[in-house]
């Protein structure tokens, strides 16, 4: 059988082609990557993992009409999504300070923020992903003062959806990143979230014991990523509970 066309090959995921025009097949591989891919390995299960957590999440986002790019989970690491164009931001969403913030501004980290703060990165690699201001988003020609105004209203309702169901389970969302994609209804355009929401792309604290639970486990020597990614995934009930008692499996579709 021929083999889907590759369209693109990040550091975490493959794109191909979709089936159908207007969709993409996102292939979740193993691959761990830090601090723009200086730091590399392959962390057996992470691609499985992040598949089935960014379904659980998308679906979540669908549930309470926050257009996202998600369809159907096709196996253990591909999903069919609604193909778009990327915008090239990097939209983070932070509610306690921790990471770059807190270098850059030399706040504690774990420290509460008075409210969601959101930044923009413009999306590149070989620059580091740098931080931008609207400013450059609108002289640039990134995102038009509309797109800006819907990118906020998503990146804010996200926060509010995965705030409430990482509380639910005692963790405690500290920030996170999501980026936005263009869709076309003939001349109409709309931004829906795109890409990945899973515990490589946030900050995930056990609201008891502090604990990491998110990509900082790899890029700070924490420990073993893939028992913090599963940690997350029981929590949520995303995967089936390492039981020996095969009572009730948890069905996963
Ligand atoms: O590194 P920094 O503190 O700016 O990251 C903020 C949040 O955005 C973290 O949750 C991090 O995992 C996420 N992020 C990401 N991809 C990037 C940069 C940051 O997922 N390229």
């Amino acid at each position: 059988m021929a083999r889907r066309n590759k369209i693109y090959e990040g550091k975490a995921k493959i794109l191909y082609e979709g089936p159908e025009p207007g969709t993409i097949v996102q292939y979740f591989k193993d691959d761990a990557t830090a601090f723009n891919a200086e730091k590399k390995d392959v962390i057996d299960g992470k691609g499985v993992l992040n598949n089935m957590l960014s379904e659980y999440f998308m679906k979540g986002l669908t549930q309470i009409g926050v257009p996202n790019h998600f369809i159907k989970r096709l196996n253990m690491r591909e999903q069919l999504c609604k193909s778009c164009e990327i915008v090239p931001l990097e939209i983070i969403v932070r509610n306690y300070a921790a990471g770059t913030m807190s270098t850059r501004l030399g706040i504690d980290e774990g420290t509460q923020l008075p409210r969601p703060i959101v930044e923009y990165c413009y999306k590149d690699d070989s620059l580091g992903d740098p931080l931008v201001s609207e400013e450059h988003i609108a002289a640039f020609g990134w995102a038009s003062q509309q797109d800006m105004e819907d990118i906020l209203s998503l990146a804010l309702r996200v926060n509010d959806f995965m705030s409430g169901v990482m509380f639910a389970v005692g963790i405690k969302l500290v920030d996170f990143k999501i980026e936005v994609g263009r869709v076309y209804d003939g001349d109409f355009q709309r931004l829906i979230v795109a890409d990945e929401i899973s515990p490589d792309s946030c900050r995930l604290w056990d609201m008891e014991t502090g604990r990491k639970l998110d990509k900082d486990v790899f890029r700070r020597d924490l420990g073993s990523l893939s028992d913090a990614y599963t940690e997350v995934a029981n929590r949520l009930g995303v995967m089936p509970k390492t039981s020996t008692t095969p009572t009730k499996p948890t069905l996963v579709n």
